[in-house]
């Protein structure tokens, strides 16, 4: 499975790092074995977009419906007409700070999917869950609720981003990832069959060009998505390296 590598700028980025985004995608155009893709700020898609057409330009988050009264919130329809060719859907961040619920995120997934775009969808458990013993239960939960009944690898990602890993530097054991990523393959395979094998799994969680070769080499995690190390093409080109030399 071809690995990839996708950028998370989160709320950071102004006309400024218009230059940035450019560094970023001709880097990544010298790793042509691994896919991909930076998801920016809304503000910002349609003019790295039209400048970058070889490279892919996603957004953050979509609203479920097409069009109408949601105040301050962006279509699916909007991002593609802007130039995206993804969006990130359901990070923790936003579960958090926006309620976003696991119907939510099924909403957006479909809406986005409608439209055309790729998908990404996180999933992750707060520390104090993970130390319940509870992280399987609430990462699987997430997975169950979160999928489009219709979801397929040809659009649809799915991001591992233990919330405790989150900017912090931290990341998990390498038998925890293994064992998350094990089980979120399998409810896959359960419940879409065959093609569940096809499905990229991502790890997120303070992924950097240090720890990037050891966190690509566990099974089943098949790319990366990265939000502080993903702002400057320096810090992000070792973790794309590593995904070249991961081997498949
Ligand atoms: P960091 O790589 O900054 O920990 O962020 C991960 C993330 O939330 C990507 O979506």
């Amino acid at each position: 499975m071809r690995k990839y590598i996708v950028g998370n700028w989160k709320m950071n980025g102004t006309s400024a790092d218009l230059h940035e985004i450019a560094a970023i995608a001709t880097m990544a155009a010298a790793y042509p074995s691994v896919d991909s893709a930076i998801c920016i700020p809304a503000t910002l898609i349609e003019r790295a977009a039209a400048a970058l057409p070889e490279f892919s330009i996603g957004g953050q988050d979509c609203h479920a419906t097409a069009s109408g009264a949601h105040t301050g919130c962006v279509a699916a329809a909007m991002l593609v007409d802007a130039g995206a060719r993804v969006t990130i859907i359901g990070h923790s961040e936003r579960r958090a700070a926006q309620h976003e619920t696991d119907a939510d995120i099924r909403g957006k997934a479909e809406a986005a999917r409608i439209e055309g775009l790729n998908v990404i969808v996180c999933v992750g458990e707060t520390l104090q869950e993970r130390d319940a013993g509870r992280a399987l239960e609430i990462v699987l939960g997430q997975l169950q609720h979160s999928l489009p009944a219709n979801s397929s690898a040809d659009w649809l990602s799915i991001a591992y981003e233990p919330v405790w890993a989150i900017g912090t530097g931290r990341i998990p054991e390498e038998k925890d990832v293994r064992e998350m990523h094990a089980a979120i393959r399998e409810q896959l395979v359960g419940r879409f069959g065959e093609t569940g094998k096809k499905f990229r799994l991502l790890y997120g969680g303070s992924m950097n060009g240090e720890n990037a070769t050891m966190l690509l080499a566990i099974p089943d995690v098949d790319g990366g998505l990265i939000g502080g190390a993903s702002l400057s093409a320096a810090k992000f080109e070792p973790i794309l390296a590593a995904a070249a030399n991961s081997g498949e």
